[in-house]
């Protein structure tokens, strides 16, 4: 062994990456390629730009409107990623004889079905989410009434319930648990007759108490994913706020312009980030001692 090499511990986070959800729909679409020709994703199937490169290289293509799907070629398969759609969009794929290969989250496919449901029982809908979100406009989708999306205290004061109408009150997967309840309070103070389904999916705050406490264990600490990616933004925060030597990279490349310190470096990424970019990093964090 080189003589100047010292042994540092790597703290790898275990729920780093993929989440389940996201790891089924991934491997969903691999599965479909050994499968099947023509396939489609409606969006891309995550935000990382390395996945969708490859799977774009092994002939997978994204789509994004009803117009593209209107002119896919009969027999062509679309996967349905796990943020979900909206019912309209399945039945399309169905009406053009389609394969609909349908990968949502189960956790997410959960609130299509309460919402369905609900709607069907003539409660009016809320979400607690921001509305700007694929995975809420695939919720509001499955709804046979008009649905309400609720994203702040303002709003929330601002909500006028229905007058005869039970409310049910459903949340997007990854909304803030604290900021749920509070809006929820708001809500309640104001609809008599009202049905909560806390339906927030706890891989997103698992990820991030996790990273936390590897970051105040760890003398550097290193954060991978996308830079646009919101998730990843957030566990950053959270890391640097407890190791000032945190850094926020994309792929190993990136090591070369980070100066790692101590002896213990931690490693976490976010919902987006592939298994072989983390144990990539993993490998060179090694080779810089
Ligand atoms: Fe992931 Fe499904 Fe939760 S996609 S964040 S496991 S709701």
């Amino acid at each position: 062994m080189d003589g100047n090499k010292k042994e540092v511990e790597i703290k790898l986070a275990k729920t780093a990456g993929f989440c389940f959800g996201v790891k089924r729909a991934v491997n969903t679409v691999y599965d479909q390629i050994e499968k099947n020709e023509d396939i489609y994703t409606f969006g891309p199937i995550i935000h990382n730009e390395e996945v969708v490169k490859d799977l774009e290289q092994k002939g997978v293509k994204v789509i994004e409107t009803e117009e593209e799907i209107n002119k896919l070629k009969k027999g062509s398969t679309v996967v349905i990623r796990s943020h979900g759609t909206t019912k309209k969009i399945c039945d399309l794929i169905k009406e053009n004889q389609l394969n609909l290969v349908d990968a949502t989250c189960p956790f997410v496919k959960k609130i299509h079905n309460i919402v369905a449901e609900k709607s069907e029982e003539g409660c009016e809908i809320i979400i607690i989410g921001n509305d700007l979100h694929p995975e809420v406009e695939g919720i509001k989708g499955w709804s046979k009434n008009a649905v309400t999306v609720i994203n702040s205290e303002s709003e929330a004061e601002s909500y006028c319930p229905p007058n005869d109408k039970n409310v049910c009150i459903v949340s997007q997967t990854t909304f803030n648990y604290k900021k749920f309840h509070k809006l929820v309070e708001i809500i309640q103070k104001k609809v008599y007759n009202v049905i909560i389904v806390n339906t927030i999916c706890n891989a997103t705050s698992e990820r991030q108490v996790e990273a936390k406490q590897i970051a105040t264990e760890a003398d550097s600490m290193i954060v991978i994913g996308g830079k646009t990616s919101s998730n990843t933004q957030k566990l950053y925060e959270i890391c640097k706020e407890e190791c000032k030597n945190t850094y926020y990279i994309q792929t190993a490349k990136d090591l070369e312009t980070v100066q790692l310190e101590g002896e213990v470096i931690g490693i976490t990424a976010g919902a987006s980030t592939p298994k072989n970019i983390i144990e990539e990093v993993q490998a060179n964090v090694r080779f810089k001692f």
